[in-house]
């Protein structure tokens, strides 16, 4: 049998090849993510992770364990360089340190609807450079691109603390034994192939065309246009299937669609697309909004909703390309949108 190969401590990892600044950040939230995995790992023996908490917030129930987490990042952040943090979790952005250069864009657990059935959940996170002047909430409103680092925490089977800081992604695994994050010397690139796609096929009557043509396409496996058998993943917390796509390829799709609150999607473009679309790059795919890049897309406001699709760059590419025909199309020439022509 192999010896598994112990990986480099997260701390000493940070310190000897990301800037410091940003090591402070990142190591204050990977130490902030511990008590939230040693609460998740403990499963219903911790209390009941998924109990609904105080008031709703954004119209969804927050859950025991969205407080927790919360609590933890945003009282981990305390000195590590970080001016404010806006949180899934609160309306209002937190000033954290006055002299903080840096500012951090949070959802400190994603997929809380999988809590309660022992499914993969996570954390998301993005971080800026605070612009100057004192700290307010504007200071947030910065395109994706503008990220200095970004990265997620995933408690599943095991756990990862995966990151960017514009140098590729590196993935630490959290050592259970010494209860310290271990940096392995695995860089994944996605795999430009894959079979696999991941959609909330449930919505389907309300997806916008370019969406329908698209999964009508693989659907229609060997026997369609595409030739080949393709195979549906879909998780229900958004990091576990970014996880899968970082390591398997494939791609993920929540678009914008016909049902009241759904017009620009489900997910936030600050804290979860915009550092998804990072990491994603940064491993060589791609992430829309049907249109544009998302690191390009200007947010409006702090928990702004965008539509986000990312994964293989070359199946990102042919959904963009199936938006702008159906855009072609339906502007000059309505009675020519029908899905038949619009085949290859
Ligand atoms: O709110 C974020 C999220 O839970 C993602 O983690 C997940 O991919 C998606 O929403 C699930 O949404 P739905 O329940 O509509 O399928």
């Amino acid at each position: 049998m192999n010896t598994p190969r112990l990986g480099i401590g997260l701390k000493a990892f940070l310190g000897a090849n990301v800037p410091a600044d940003l090591a402070s950040v990142l190591c204050a939230l990977a130490e902030a993510s511990l008590p939230v995995a040693h609460l998740i790992r403990r499963g219903s023996l911790g209390g009941a992770l998924d109990a609904a908490v105080g008031p709703a917030h954004d119209g969804i129930a927050q859950t025991a364990l969205d407080v927790f987490a919360d609590k933890s990042f945003v009282h981990g952040l305390k000195g590590s360089g970080v001016r404010g943090v806006v949180s899934e979790e609160r309306d209002d952005p937190v000033k954290i340190d006055r002299d903080g250069a840096l500012l951090v864009a949070i959802d400190p657990l994603d997929g809380s609807s999988n809590i309660d059935a022992n499914v993969t959940i996570g954390t998301v996170f993005s971080v800026l450079d605070a612009p100057a002047g004192a700290f307010e909430g504007g200071q947030f409103l910065q395109r994706g691109m503008r990220q200095r680092a970004a990265g997620l925490v995933v408690y599943g089977p095991h756990f990862s603390f995966v990151f960017t800081t514009g140098e590729g992604v590196r993935i630490a695994t959290l050592d259970p034994d010494a209860n310290e994050y271990r940096v392995l010397d695995r860089v994944p690139l996605i795999p430009a192939e894959s079979n696999e796609f991941a959609i909330n096929a449930a919505n389907s009557r309300h997806w916008p065309g370019p969406v329908k043509r698209y999964i009508e396409d693989l659907l229609e496996g060997d026997e369609g246009p595409r030739r080949r058998y393709f195979n549906m993943r879909w998780i229900g917390s958004m990091v576990a299937d970014v996880y899968r796509i970082l390591i398997r390829g494939g791609v993920y799709l929540y678009p914008e669609d016909s049902r009241p609150g759904y017009e620009r999607g489900h997910l936030r473009l600050l804290y979860e697309a915009n550092p998804v679309a990072f990491l994603i790059e940064q491993a060589g795919g791609a992430a829309i909004d049907g249109f544009r890049r998302i690191l390009e897309v200007e947010p409006m406001n702090l928990h702004g909703r965008t539509p986000l699709i990312f994964g293989s760059k070359g199946k990102v590419e042919r959904i963009a390309r199936y938006y702008r025909e159906e855009s072609v199309l339906t502007n000059e020439s309505p009675l020519f949108a029908r899905r038949g022509l619009l085949r290859r």
